[in-house]
This record gives C-alpha cells, sequence and structure tokens, in this order.
C-alpha cells in the first residue's frame, strides 16, 4: 500500500519544515511549494491526498489555490492555514469549497487531527452528486446559488449553520450537505433539539451506562455515537436549554462525548450542521442562547429565501409536487392559478406549497387545477358551498365512549385541537401554537409524539 501523499504550500521555509516533519511522523509522505505556481506545477505533476496551502503567499493567495483546485482536482481536499484572527479568509476559503483551517501559530495535535480526517475521508467513495443535487428544486438565481454553496460546503467539514422561515427547506439543504460530500456512505442523524425531554438531553446526546440513573435498563449509545463518521444535523437547536447548550459545545470543541454514568470519555468525528427558523442572534443578545457556542455553530451561515422572494421557483416546485403527491397523471395548474400562488404570500413556503397541492389534488373534480382548487386563505371560494358553521365550535371534541383508555381518549382530544389549530394557520406551526396557548417547543413535542406531520 502506498503511503499517503500531502501536498503543502508556505512561503516560509521554517513553516514548511515544520509541517514536513510532523507530518512525516505521522507516515505520510509530502512535497512542499513556496508560491502558487510551482504548488501548480506539482499538482500537475503528481497525485495528492490532501493540500495544506497558507494563505498570504508571493504571488497570489490561498484562495487561488482552493479555486484551482475546485476547478481541476474537484475531490482533492484542501485545508488553509490562516493567521490568527482573519476568520473572514478562512470563511472565505471555506464557502470556496476548502475542506477545513487551521489557525497560526499551528497546535500541532489540531493540525494532526484535521489531515487524519481529511485523509479518512477522501479514502471513502465519492458520492453520486448529480443525482442528490436536483432534489433541491428552482431555478431561480438565489435556488442556483444556494445549491452552488451547498456543493461547495459538501466538500468541508467545518459546521454550517442553516437559517430560514419555516418550511423552507433547511432540512432538505442540510442531507444534501450530507449526502455530496465524503460522509455520504455515514450515517445523517437529523435531532429536533425542541422535541427531547429536557431531562433525558444529556443521555440522548452523549449515551448511558447501565443502572445510571432510574430506567436506564441498559447501555444506550448517544445521537453523537450514531453519527459516527458521519453527520448529526442539530434542528431547532435555538431550543436548546442553556444547561444543554454548555455540555454540547464541549463535546464538539474537544470532539469526545462522555456517556451518563461513565468516567471516560470516547472521541466522536462527526459533522455538525444546524438548523433554526429562529433568530439565533437574538437569543444570544437576551442571554437565552450562548454567544461561544453561537460562534461555534455559525462558522458559516446558509440562508434559505423565503418562497415569496423567488416566485420563479413556484412553477417548477408546483409541478413535481402535483407529480410526487398524484398516483397516475398529475393534473396540470391553470395560467391563472399558477399566476395566484405567485402573487401569493407562502408564510409557511414550500412545505405550505405541499399542502396546497396536496388539497387542490384531492378535492379537485375537473381534471385542471383551477384557482378556486386553490384554496388560499382570504380567497373568495366562489365554488365552494361552505358548510353552515354553527357559532364558534373550537373543534369537534371526540366524545369518550368508555371503550378506549382515558389516555387515548385524551390523545385524541389533543390531536384534534393541535390539527384545527394547524388548519386554522395553514401549518404554520408558530401561529398555531399561540392559538393552543402553548409554546412553540411543547407543540414540536406534541406533534412528534402524536406523529401528526
Ligand atoms: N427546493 C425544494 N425542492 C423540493 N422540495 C423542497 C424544496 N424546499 C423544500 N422542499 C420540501 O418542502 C418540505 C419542507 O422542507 P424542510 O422540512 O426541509 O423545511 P424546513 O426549513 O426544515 O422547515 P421547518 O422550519 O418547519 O423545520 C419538505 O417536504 C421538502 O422536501
Ligand atoms: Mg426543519
Amino acid at each position: 500500500m502506498s503511503l499517503p501523499q500531502v501536498l503543502i504550500i508556505d512561503d516560509e521555509a521554517d513553516i514548511r519544515a515544520l509541517l514536513e516533519l510532523t507530518l512525516g511522523r505521522m507516515n505520510i509522505e509530502t512535497r512542499s511549494a513556496g508560491d502558487v505556481a510551482s504548488a501548480f506545477a506539482l499538482l500537475e505533476e503528481y497525485r495528492f491526498d490532501l493540500c495544506l496551502t497558507d494563505m498570504r503567499l508571493p504571488d497570489g493567495d490561498g484562495l487561488d489555490i482552493v479555486r484551482h483546485i475546485e476547478e481541476h482536482y474537484r475531490g482533492l481536499p484542501v485545508a488553509v492555514i490562516t493567521a490568527h484572527g482573519s476568520m473572514e479568509t478562512a470563511i472565505a476559503a471555506l464557502k470556496g469549497g476548502a475542506f477545513d483551517f487551521v489557525c497560526k501559530p499551528l497546535n500541532i495535535n489540531e493540525l494532526r487531527a484535521l489531515v487524519r480526517s481529511a485523509l479518512n475521508l477522501s479514502k471513502q467513495a465519492p458520492s453520486d452528486g448529480a443525482n442528490a443535487a436536483a432534489k433541491l428544486l428552482g431555478d431561480s438565481q438565489a435556488m442556483k446559488g444556494v445549491r452552488a454553496l451547498i456543493e461547495r460546503l459538501a466538500r468541508g467539514q467545518a459546521p454550517v449553520y442553516i437559517t430560514g422561515e419555516s418550511g423552507t427547506g433547511k432540512e432538505l439543504a442540510a442531507r444534501l450537505i450530507h449526502d455530496l460530500g465524503p460522509r455520504a456512505g455515514r450515517p445523517f442523524v437529523a435531532v429536533n433539539c425542541g422535541a427531547i425531554p429536557e431531562q433525558l438531553m444529556e443521555s440522548e446526546f452523549f449515551g448511558h451506562k447501565k443502572g445510571s440513573f432510574t430506567g436506564a435498563f441498559g447501555d444506550k449509545d448517544g445521537l453523537f455515537k450514531t453519527a459516527s463518521g458521519g453527520t448529526l444535523f442539530l434542528d431547532e437547536v435555538g431550543d436548546l436549554p442553556v444547561p444543554m447548550q454548555v455540555k454540547l459545545l464541549r463535546a464538539i470543541q474537544e470532539k469526545a462525548v462522555r456517556p451518563v454514568g461513565s468516567q471516560q470519555e470516547v472521541a466522536v468525528d462527526v459533522r455538525i450542521l444546524s438548523a433554526t427558523h429562529k433568530n439565533l442572534h437574538e437569543l444570544v443578545r437576551t442571554g437565552a442562547f450562548r454567544q461561544d457556542l453561537y460562534y461555534r455553530l455559525n462558522v458559516i451561515e446558509l440562508v434559505i429565501p423565503p418562497l415569496r422572494e423567488r416566485a420563479e421557483d413556484i412553477p417548477t416546485l408546483a409541478a413535481h409536487l402535483a407529480t410526487k403527491l398524484s398516483t397516475g397523471h398529475p393534473l396540470p395548474l391553470t395560467p391563472q392559478a399558477l399566476a395566484t400562488l405567485k402573487k401569493y404570500g407562502f408564510p409557511g413556503n414550500v412545505r405550505e406549497l405541499e399542502n396546497i397541492m396536496e388539497r387542490a389534488l384531492t378535492l379537485c373534480e375537473g381534471d385542471e387545477i383551477d384557482v378556486a382548487d386553490l384554496h388560499l386563505p382570504g380567497q373568495a371560494s366562489l365554488h365552494l358551498v361552505e358548510e353552515p358553521v354553527e357559532g364558534p365550535a373550537p373543534f369537534e371534541t371526540p366524545s369518550y365512549t368508555g371503550e378506549q383508555s382515558l389516555d387515548e381518549h385524551l390523545a385524541q382530544v389533543e390531536r384534534a385541537a393541535i390539527e384545527k389549530a394547524l388548519r386554522d394557520t395553514h401549518q404554520n406551526k408558530t401561529a398555531a401554537a399561540r392559538e393552543l396557548g402553548i409554546t412553540f417547543r411543547a407543540l414540536r413535542y406534541k406533534l412528534e409524539k402524536l406523529g401528526i406531520e
């Protein structure tokens, strides 16, 4: 078996020597260049498994290297070495497709960890990018930009923080980052941070030892362990209680977790992606979210714009959804129906469009979906005869027959109330929670528990 080959690019001979020595001790072969031109020449002549480049070079910079590799040697991971405190250049490199970055002065342990994980990952089979990329649809400039950025971010291992309104496709984006990257063959574990009861959180994330608390009947792997080698997606990360934020930050920094009831830390290699539709920055300001964790998660922000700002995507999405949701021949939308959709505000974004299409396909009696079939809120339903509503019936309360347990009955009542609130608010969970007089977090938990989606 041949040794891994690493290309080192730095204009300072001392740093080159330090890197050669460190990597040499890891049983890695290196070649070094002092400037961009000689780096390009080496790249052309030899095959490498990793490239480590300084940011400032005599005839260009590290970004030139990142771009060149991106264009000609895709799949070759490149990590940049940045001067301490120049986070902007590090972020630019990551957004350009760099694998990771290390700061000067170099911390040798950190460097070794980076090299090891880059070499491990580049051994894994490359993923079928073309197919996966097709899943995040939309031809608007904005969506093209999002897709291009996702493809580059997929190659790295830095945390990505995905923001966007409810239903914009944040989870789908997270999956794509995983599927298009070298971790694709490993698990993608998504966790809704708002849905785990607070007292179970530590054990859910880090696992536990048998007997570590009442009810811990056996050893249990945590989410970090389950996601090992892959990606852990922290959805609704703004819902994490503060004590858990502290523990999570530690796990991410140390790349190790300690199961509840265990004395030993276990090393874990997971890429962390997170998302929220909340304004995390605002939560930091009010003290509900720790600033240190915020900076850790938010190295790179991926913004998914709301659907109303990319109305050009609506025809493609609607057609795709019609095909996905119908069994036989999908019904087409009339030009008027499409025009109406393009003008609609979509507070619930793509998920709302999905619901609108589903309802339209179910209720439509003609062979085209027309404006009236969309039942958009505030739209006069000319063709629809509304059932007369008597009084302010909040929802159909299922009556208690005594045939089921009280718990089952209460679950049914709860379900009816939640479904009604979701209908009233066109699936806007924030508004539905408000209508029900419970927190968003509580609603998420109940939805999961009752299996409503
Ligand atoms: N660009 C897109 N192309 C195709 N389907 C999409 C796109 N964006 C979103 N969807 C679909 O819309 C639905 C909502 O997407 P997703 O769950 O990823 O949104 P989200 O931003 O995580 O929502 P929430 O804030 O409610 O968690 C999913 O069924 C997803 O497959
Ligand atoms: Mg989501």
